[in-house]
């Protein structure tokens, strides 16, 4: 049976502001399988954000399911949240997200670290990781000494570092020209190639044609 790494089942998500409710997710099932990179497409305000951070763990739905490797997450307490996010889930933003005063070698190591992996370990690990993103020369530097498509390929070192079982990324390319958002495209595709699972948020066609599936957001709902 083949695996699914994502898998939710009516998916809701209602925003309360006094005493408007704003729709943003209407009952939504998306699956995801082990090794597939798929991007999530839909115009602005269909809801690919809500359902990210749904996902990622960092807010909770109104309703539905979701399950990530095989585990029901609405059944987790709070407190074993972050360790599962921590283990299961590599992220990837739009705005980097580095910590501005850690060298990229300490930003890609430090997930590591927080797991609890030995220095040694955790340092040749993170040096294999900014080699296989092409940065292995910038290791020592510091985020605003690095351009930015080298600050997004910190940061998929960094989503790497814990070998999650998804990767989660929204408008990965948002913030770079045409050329770099091009380089990091094929990035991705070359640590999907390697196994990994990624679910890529994007609005941009041409980059969610490189994906193995697009699946279309329209007003909360699946449109494909
Ligand atoms: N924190 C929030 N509070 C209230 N409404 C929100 C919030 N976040 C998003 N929304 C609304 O939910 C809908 C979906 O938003 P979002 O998930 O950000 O869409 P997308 O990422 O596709 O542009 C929109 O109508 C948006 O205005
Ligand atoms: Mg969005």
């Amino acid at each position: 049976m083949e695996r699914h790494i994502l898998k939710t089942n009516g998916l809701k998500k209602i925003y309360m502001m006094g005493k408007v409710e704003t729709p943003a997710l209407s009952g939504v099932d998306i699956t995801v399988k082990k090794g597939e990179f798929v991007a999530l497409m839909g115009p602005s305000g269909s809801g690919k954000t809500t359902f990210l951070n749904l996902t990622g763990m960092l807010d909770n739905p109104t309703d539905g399911k979701i399950h990530i490797d095989g585990f029901d997450i609405s059944a987790l307490k709070e407190s074993k949240k972050s360790l599962f996010r921590l283990e299961k889930l590599g992220f990837i933003f739009q705005f980097f997200n580095l910590f501005p005063e850690l060298t990229a070698l300490e930003n890609v190591y430090l997930p590591m670290m927080l797991k609890g992996i030995k220095k040694k370990d955790y340092i040749s690990r993170a040096e294999e990781l900014l080699d296989l993103v092409g940065l292995k020369k910038r290791m020592r530097h510091y985020p605003a000494e690095l351009s930015g498509g080298e600050q997004q390929r910190v940061t998929i070192a960094r989503a790497l570092s814990n070998s999650p079982a998804l990767i989660l990324a929204d408008e990965p390319t948002a913030n770079l020209d045409s050329t770099t958002a091009a380089e990091i495209m094929e990035l991705f595709r070359e640590i999907n190639k390697q196994g990994e699972t990624i679910f890529m948020v994007t609005h941009e066609k041409e980059f969610g044609e490189k994906a193995d599936r697009i699946i279309k957001l329209k007003d909360g709902l699946v449109v494909n």
